[in-house]
């Protein structure tokens, strides 16, 4: 690995700064691109030990390591432990994914009178569509980072150009995404979009998590609480149909916090369809606070006492079960990661959004700005 240069000046701006001795930020090449290009990767560490590993390859977390109820670190998170492993990553374990994350029925959408075409990289039931920004989304490209530390907080900013047309969306696209650790065990995650022609934008922050800390448990007991009345029936693509339905009497009702495997093998044919559970909720968005975020989901697991509060700014919330997880995905420490034993909590616009006229406009024109914002907060209990 290359002497870190800028990590020297980080970590003399963190020691200027009054911060903890032990918090700080390293930076480090992680490997080499199949171009030649070096990959960086920064190590974030806060005041209670908490550590998150960002590259620049996918914008993508490819660890956070968060203390149980003995103080205990482990990582919570699916994934790999090198560049050559995340370069084969088809789960988009801790990834940044876009220009539009989640489904987009058939690969088209129409804007302003114009067809655009994508290819279609999925097709659950046998149904073709565009899946998480393509053949080659923003998950696969290698974006332009830079550490930065604050009062209280560390990070990594990077910057990634979209070009008009690239996977057949139109517009360049400027995108920005930050992830702050700060020294109250919050991880943030910022996305911001700007463009120089109207497009379509849903980037979504894809991580996997297991808060055992063991990534060969099933995450099944595992509570959850879901701050949402409402999800979105899907046809067996995975599409929804348009409206939303309430969750009331439902095995989708998490309004109160339930183990995510008491109802999962339920009779219910939303879960038949997706072999599990893996739609999109509509948030309630209720009682938004002054930074204009609101409640998403709650995560626990029994076991470690770790929780992990989940706030946004975005409409829905798509819950994966890990349902497509078996096996074949060997990750970190060699550990073959099996059915269910992460879940993804993932916020955003609501699926296939750009096909749907009841959905919140995910249209983007010159002079706006596209802002997603997700704090991670954990804690014990
Ligand atoms: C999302 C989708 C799932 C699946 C995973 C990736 O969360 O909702 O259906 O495609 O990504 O495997």
């Amino acid at each position: 690995m290359r002497p870190p240069l800028l990590a020297t000046t980080l970590a003399l701006m963190s020691a200027l700064l009054p911060r903890p001795a032990d918090a700080g930020i390293l930076e480090a090449v992680y490997g080499q691109m199949p171009d030649g290009r070096d990959a960086k990767i920064w190590t974030l560490s806060n005041a209670s030990g908490m550590e998150a590993k960002v590259t620049e390859y996918g914008a993508i977390l490819v660890s956070l390591k968060v203390p149980d109820k003995e103080g205990k670190l482990a990582d919570v998170t699916h994934g790999y432990d090198t560049l050559e492993g995340w370069l084969g990553n088809t789960s988009y374990f801790g990834a940044t994914v876009g220009r539009f994350g989640n489904r987009i029925a058939h690969g088209k959408f129409s804007l302003d009178g114009k067809e655009y075409s994508l290819a279609t990289n999925n097709d659950p039931g046998g149904i073709p569509c565009a899946l998480h920004g393509g053949i080659e989304g923003f998950c696969k490209k290698l974006w332009k980072g830079e550490g930065f530390v604050a009062d209280g907080a560390c990070g990594v900013r990077l910057a990634y150009t979209s070009p008009d047309g690239e996977e057949g969306y139109p517009g360049e696209l400027s995108v920005e995404v930050v992830y702050t650790l700060t020294d109250d065990n919050q991880l943030v995650w910022e996305a911001t979009a700007t463009t120089d022609a109207p497009t379509v934008v849903n980037i979504v922050h894809h991580s996997y998590w297991n808060l055992s800390g063991d990534p060969s448990k099933s995450i099944n007991d595992h509570e959850l609480t879901l701050h949402a009345g409402h999800y979105l029936p899907t046809d067996p693509g995975l599409i929804p149909l348009g409206e939303k339905a309430s969750v009331e009497g439902t095995p989708l009702d998490f309004r109160k916090p339930t183990a995510i495997g008491a109802r999962v093998e339920g009779d219910f044919e939303a879960l038949e369809l997706a072999g599990g559970y893996d739609h999109a909720w509509v948030l309630d968005a209720a009682e938004p606070g002054e930074d204009g975020l609101f409640p998403a989901a709650r995560l626990r697991d029994p076991g470690s006492g770790r929780v992990l509060q989940l706030s946004t700014n975005q409409p829905a919330i798509q819950f994966y079960g890990g349902n497509f997880l078996d096996g074949t995905a060997v990750g970190k420490g060699g550990v073959a990661y099996q059915h269910r034993t992460a879940l993804c909590l993932e916020t955003e616009n609501w699926p296939d959004a750009p096909n749907n006229p009841k959905a919140p406009s995910a249209v983007l024109r010159p002079g706006e700005t596209y802002y997603h914002k997700m704090v991670h907060a954990f804690s014990i209990e």
